[in-house]
């Protein structure tokens, strides 16, 4: 099963991921752990981008999708390889980043042509507010304005694509009960 944490900056997905990958191995499961972007050169590029003052303008962004695209291309056999051995894989973030990132529906799904859809995706919903308190502002994306936008689209996605949504602006416990309440279920556990 491919399973994928969304939500904005400073969501708390990276703790969860943690935390829900060390309780389904104390249950037994094998876990992979994968992250976006990932730490392809590709990735590492992108990550450099990130932290250009132009990185919100829209040719900047066009081209952040593209190589956000071709990142995750580079990612799917490992993915599709981990999910064919039975493993569970964790991701932090998806192609749906780049729908709430991005924006511009049809055209990220053309470019996102060979990208797995995950069969479950959690978003982490928070107030910008506390989101901001946890990020470091060294991203040009984490800024107030910008990711309210990312917010609403990403709730908007949830509508269209049966996310499930959690409440992260709860504390940590709370959060991971949560996501193990939707996950337990999904793979015949209980919890
Ligand atoms: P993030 O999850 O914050 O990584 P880290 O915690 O390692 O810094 O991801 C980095 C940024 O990339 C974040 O602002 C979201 C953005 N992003 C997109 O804009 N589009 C995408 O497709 C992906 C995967 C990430």
């Amino acid at each position: 099963m491919y399973i994928c944490l969304e939500g904005i900056d400073g969501s708390g997905k990276s703790t969860q991921l943690e935390l829900l990958g060390k309780w389904l191995e104390d249950c037994g499961l094998t876990v992979t752990r994968i992250r976006e972007p990932t730490d392809s050169m590709v990735g590492k590029l992108i990550r450099k981008m990130l932290k250009s003052p132009d990185a919100k303008d829209e040719s900047f962004q066009r081209t952040l999708a593209l190589l956000f695209a071709a990142d995750r291309t580079l990612l799917m056999d490992h993915i599709q390889k981990e999910v064919d051995m039975n493993r569970i894989v964790l991701s932090d973030r998806s192609f749906y980043s780049s729908l709430a990132y991005q924006n511009g529906e049809e055209w990220i799904a053309q470019i996102n042509h060979y990208a797995l859809k995950p069969d479950l995706v959690i978003l982490l919903d928070l107030e910008i507010e506390t989101a901001l308190t946890r990020c470091d502002g060294s991203d040009s994306f984490e800024e107030k304005d910008f990711l309210d936008e990312v917010r609403k689209r990403y709730l908007k996605l949830a509508d269209q694509h049966g996310f499930m949504v959690v409440n992260a602006n709860n504390g940590v416990n709370k959060v991971h009960d949560d996501i193990k309440r939707i996950v337990a279920p999904k793979l015949g556990m209980c919890i």
